[in-house]
């Protein structure tokens, strides 16, 4: 376990230049994080932002536990709206997780079997089980290994007469790069849905990532920049059409009480759990300064460590810094797995990326392009401790 002295991880000091490690401890280890005291350096630090916005948190529990609303109560209501204003939408429906947020947004594009939806094989699997929900088919295209994201040059070759939409995701908190991605679509009369379940706060030229598609899902799961601490989601959308039938689809496809007139779902996003989100929403911009202030302390740094590349955003746009990572080049790829294995026995809670999708039995034998980029980038990408409470000031 790693202790503090004022100058640095103790760790630092145990590691030679011919371990594996020093590619990574070497510098990382080195940096002050002055919040950090005694014990295991977190991957993301929910006791801590707890303990951060405790007051209003436990009052918010509070309101919830004196009105006794706990399915889609008044604290629903005022995070939808509050979301929407801070996410410039004109629409944010509640749902208990975004799974079911991008479930009814692509059931709402009436995608079923036989259909296909380009997307990323570098993602978390719920991408691709709201596409399987509805019977459709995910088709994988490659990623720009500047932004982790779709690469909108490869996504044109992958259309056929099957392809019904179009889902990137932004992930990490990193904006996929839109315009392109748009124009594609717009030629071939396309739906985009945006998957935003990490983006809370990222920007795309000037413009909120979850804004760009038809409809886009965010997930409010614990640890995220905007999490409910439960499960939480959300469908944004600018077409009060869409709007109100996905508020039908999330309650039993209800319309007005005990009228049901399409199936419908329990995706009701529990009113305790918005509540915690209106309290969360409150310090996401103090939130999202800490995080991209972590992110300089990574890139200072990293930015003269040969063999290795912290991942920044690409020009106009705000990556939200949800996750941090570092990228090993290929000369160094190898080390991978023992960086991540030492740095972890060491205390300091460090990740590798996604299985890819196409890797895994259900999806592998679903229609993809040549994937050398995820293939590659896989293999070598180390997620670092993304807490924003590892630096205070
Ligand atoms: C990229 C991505 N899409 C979708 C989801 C699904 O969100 P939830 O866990 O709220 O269902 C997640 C959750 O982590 C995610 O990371």
């Amino acid at each position: 376990m790693p202790s503090t002295d004022g100058s640095g991880w103790a760790l630092a000091n145990s590691v030679g230049r011919n371990s594996p490690l020093h590619l990574y401890s070497g510098d990382l280890l080195k940096m002050k994080l002055p919040s950090q005291t005694a014990g295991p350096i977190p991957y993301l630090d929910l006791p801590a932002q707890m303990r951060s916005i405790r007051k209003d948190i436990d009052a918010a529990m509070a309101r919830t536990l004196d009105h006794c609303t706990f399915c889609l109560g008044p604290d629903v209501a005022q995070f939808e709206k509050d979301f929407a204003r801070f996410i410039g939408a004109e629409h944010c429906v509640g749902f208990n997780t975004g799974t079911s947020a991008l479930h009814v947004a692509l059931l709402l594009l009436n995608l079923g079997p036989g259909d296909e939806v380009i997307t990323t094989p570098f993602t978390f699997v719920a991408t691709s089980w709201a596409i399987s929900y509805v019977g459709a088919k995910p088709v994988y295209v490659d990623i720009d290994d500047a932004t982790f994201n779709l690469d909108p040059k490869l996504v044109e070759r992958a259309i056929t007469p099957r392809t019904k939409a179009l889902m990137p995701v932004h992930l990490y908190g990193q904006p996929a790069d839109m315009d392109p991605l748009l124009a594609t679509c717009r030629k071939h009369n396309l739906p985009l849905v945006e998957d935003a379940a990490q983006a809370h706060g990222a920007k795309y030229r000037g413009r909120i990532a979850g804004t760009f598609g038809v409809m886009s899902g965010f997930s409010f799961y614990p640890g995220k920049n905007l999490g409910a601490y439960g499960e939480g989601g959300a469908l944004i959308t600018n077409d009060g059409a869409f709007a109100a039938r996905a508020r039908a689809l999330r309650d039993h496809g209800s319309t007005q009480r005990y009228y049901h007139d399409e199936i419908g779902y329990n995706y009701r996003l529990p009113n305790i759990n918005a509540a915690l989100g209106c309290a969360q929403l409150e310090q996401l911009p103090d939130f999202l300064k800490a995080k991209r202030r972590l992110f300089e302390r990574y890139e200072a740094a990293f930015t003269e460590v040969p063999h290795v590349r912290i991942v920044a955003e690409p020009e106009g746009c705000r990556s939200n810094y949800w996750l941090q990572t570092l990228l090993l080049d290929t000369s160094a790829a190898g080390q991978r797995n023992a960086i991540l294995a030492a740095t972890n026995d060491a205390g300091l809670m460090t990740r590798p990326a996604w299985i890819l999708m196409h890797r895994l039995p259900r999806y592998r034998e679903c229609p993809k392009m040549e994937l050398p980029v995820s293939e590659s980038l896989a293999r070598r990408l180390i997620n670092l401790p993304s807490s924003a409470f590892l630096i205070r000031s």
